[in-house]
Formats: C-alpha cells, structure tokens, sequence
C-alpha cells in the first residue's frame, strides 16, 4: 500500500491555512491523520477535511509528536518559535513564513522552477514569497531557454496577501465608503477600497520595501543566479486574492514573443491566455482559485533596438500558488 502521512497544518483557520486543508484535499495528498493547530481563539472550533469535522486544537510544542510533515502559516514569529520542536519531533517543516527563506541550510522552492534543491534539506523548506513563485512559475522556463539577465517589475496585489483580516478589510472598507460611514484602516496602512497602496511590507534604508527586495533575493536564491539584476515596485491594489505583475524581462539571447508564446504554452504550472482581439489576458477574477499562473501580453520591449527585451503579464492566485499549493507540492515532491 502507498505510504500514508500524518501532517499538520499549523495556522489552519488563516487565509492560507484554510486552502491548504481544501488543497490536500482535492489533490488527494496521502493523509493518514490531519492535525489542525491554531491558537486557543480557535481550539475546539472544527473545520472539513473530507467530509469530516477535525476538530481544531491549540498549538504547543507538544503539538508534533508522531507527525510527518507540518505546514506552517501562522506568521514568522510563531514559525521562529516552533522550529526548533518540530524538527526535534522528526517532522518536515514547510514554512510560508519568510523567517528562515534566506538561510543558507533552508531550501526555497517552487516545484516547478527548482525541484533539486529539496535534496539538501535539513528539517525545514521554505516557501517563496508568493509574487515571486508567481513570476518564476512564468519566468523560468523563458530563463532556462534564453538566459534571464534583468527584470523590472510592478505588482498589483490582492488584499489576501494580509491574510483573512486583509481581505475582510476590503470587503467592510467598500460597504463603509459606499454608505458614507467613516473608516478606520488596519491591516493596511491607509485606506485600500477604491484605491490603490505603493507599500508592502516595511521601508529598508535604500527606500525598497521587504516585499520588493524579496523578488530580488528570493528570485536569485532559487534561479541559482547570484547575479541576476532586479527592481521592483511592489503595489496592494483592492483585488480580493489574486495577485499580478508586469515583467519588463531581459535576456541574453534574443526571444520573439512567438517563441516565449510556445516555451510558456509547454511550461507546467502556467496558462497562455493572450488574445489582445479577444480581449483575453491575465486578471486577477479569473486567476482566482485556479492552480495556474496566467501569462498574456507577451510582446517585444520597443523601447530597445535588439530583440532581447520582453513584456509579459502574469496573474496568480497567491493563496493557492503563491502559497497553499505551492506548500502542498513541496510536500509532494518529499
Ligand atoms: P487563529 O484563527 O486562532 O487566530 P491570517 O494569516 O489569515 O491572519 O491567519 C493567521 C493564522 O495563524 C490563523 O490560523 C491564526 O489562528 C494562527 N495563529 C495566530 N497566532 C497564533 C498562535 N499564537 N499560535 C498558533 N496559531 C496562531
């Protein structure tokens, strides 16, 4: 018989704890026990995995005996803080959090860009950033075919990625504004409903933000391109949970945007939807909820005078490949 699996989702009622219970489910993930751990808000609450209630407990460092892998989204200080018993326990931490990304021992992966790395782990995977996995789902296999050397992105990102709270936030911000109530921001730092953010994550000194030194040092981590140069704006746009990018890619051999067209027509993980007459291109509605990145508005940069330069428009669910099934292939490829 097929091994079967004890995993524990760590963070299980939080915007993405919650799509990975429903991704191991739909895909079937050999689950022998589900552990559903969040805090003592949520303990004794249920939640359905296949049918069933699991009942919801409280985490403690008491939490992972017996399991085999743990998928954490509880935030990073919480991943901090149990790293050290889930490992001692003998379980895999997946973690979403950006607390142990850049470590050197601590493999960063998206099945699809760099599946080897999972060889060297040492108890704990981490999970990219989710704008990142969704621009390397797209951008690797153009990388692999003509040689990435530069990129220049804009994100437009979903309210989801500040998790339940954010998307919450969105939805009650609108029917405030819409009745002439006053608001209060809070999971953002101003107002998101009918506007636009160009601020994730906390200023550095050189004026990036985290978020936007993410793409860079993430994206080098895991194309094993040191050199790879990289700016980005990083942008919180009132979308509910689809996150999308503008890519402005230069390579070192010359790509046509026919042949991108065909290396992202063959690539897994992605969905060429690029009919300009048809209207159809990437948008975050119809990114939501499906497994896919949607790559569209492939075109050659006009702004230089060789044919090595290359826009594109991804969009991606965050929850799902910019986080919850990207954390569920990982466990997979284990
Ligand atoms: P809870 O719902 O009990 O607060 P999101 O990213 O959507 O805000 O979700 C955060 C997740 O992390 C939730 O599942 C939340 O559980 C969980 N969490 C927050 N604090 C703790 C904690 N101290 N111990 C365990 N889980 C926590």
């Amino acid at each position: 018989m097929a091994k079967e699996f004890t995993v524990a989702v760590a963070g299980a009622t939080g915007a993405v704890g919650v799509e990975m219970v429903k991704t191991l489910e739909k895909r079937n993930f050999p689950v022998k026990n589900l552990k559903l751990l969040a805090s003592a808000r949520s303990a004794g609450k249920t939640m359905k995995f296949k049918g069933e209630d699991v009942v919801i407990e409280e985490m403690t460092e008491n939490s992972f005996k017996g399991v085999d892998i743990a998928l954490f989204s509880a935030g990073g200080d919480i991943s901090k803080a149990y790293r050290k018993c889930v490992v001692d326990a003998g379980a895999v931490m997946i973690d979403n959090s950006s607390a142990f990304r850049m470590e050197d021992d601590v493999p960063l992966i998206v099945p699809e860009v760099n599946p080897e790395d999972i060889k060297w782990h040492k108890g704990v995977i981490a999970n990219p950033n989710c704008t990142t996995a969704i621009m390397l789902v797209a951008v690797a296999p153009l990388h692999r075919a003509k040689g990435l050397k530069r990129v220049v992105a804009s994100t437009y990102q979903a309210a989801s990625g500040a998790g339940a709270k954010g998307m919450a936030e969105l939805i009650e911000q609108t029917r405030q504004i819409l009745n002439g109530e006053p608001i209060e921001p809070k999971a953002f730092a101003h107002r998101i409903a009918f506007s636009l953010i160009p601020h994730i994550d906390s200023f550095m000194p050189n004026g990036y933000t985290k978020e936007e030194l993410k793409m860079l040092n993430e994206s080098r981590k895991m194309l094993h391109l040191p050199e790879l140069l990289l700016t980005c704006t990083s942008v919180r746009i009132p979308a509910m949970r689809a996150h999308s990018e503008s890519l402005n890619l230069e390579f070192e051999n010359e790509i046509t945007p026919e042949e991108a067209r065909a290396i992202l027509e063959a690539a897994p993980g992605v969905t060429v939807v690029d009919d300009p007459e048809k209207k159809l291109y990437p948008m975050p509605v119809d990114a939501t909820e499906k497994y896919d990145v949607l790559a569209g508005r492939i075109r050659q940069d006009i702004s230089r005078n060789d044919k090595r330069g290359l826009d594109i428009f991804v969009s991606g669910d965050q929850l799902l490949k910019g986080a919850a099934l990207n954390a569920v292939q990982i466990a997979e490829l284990l």
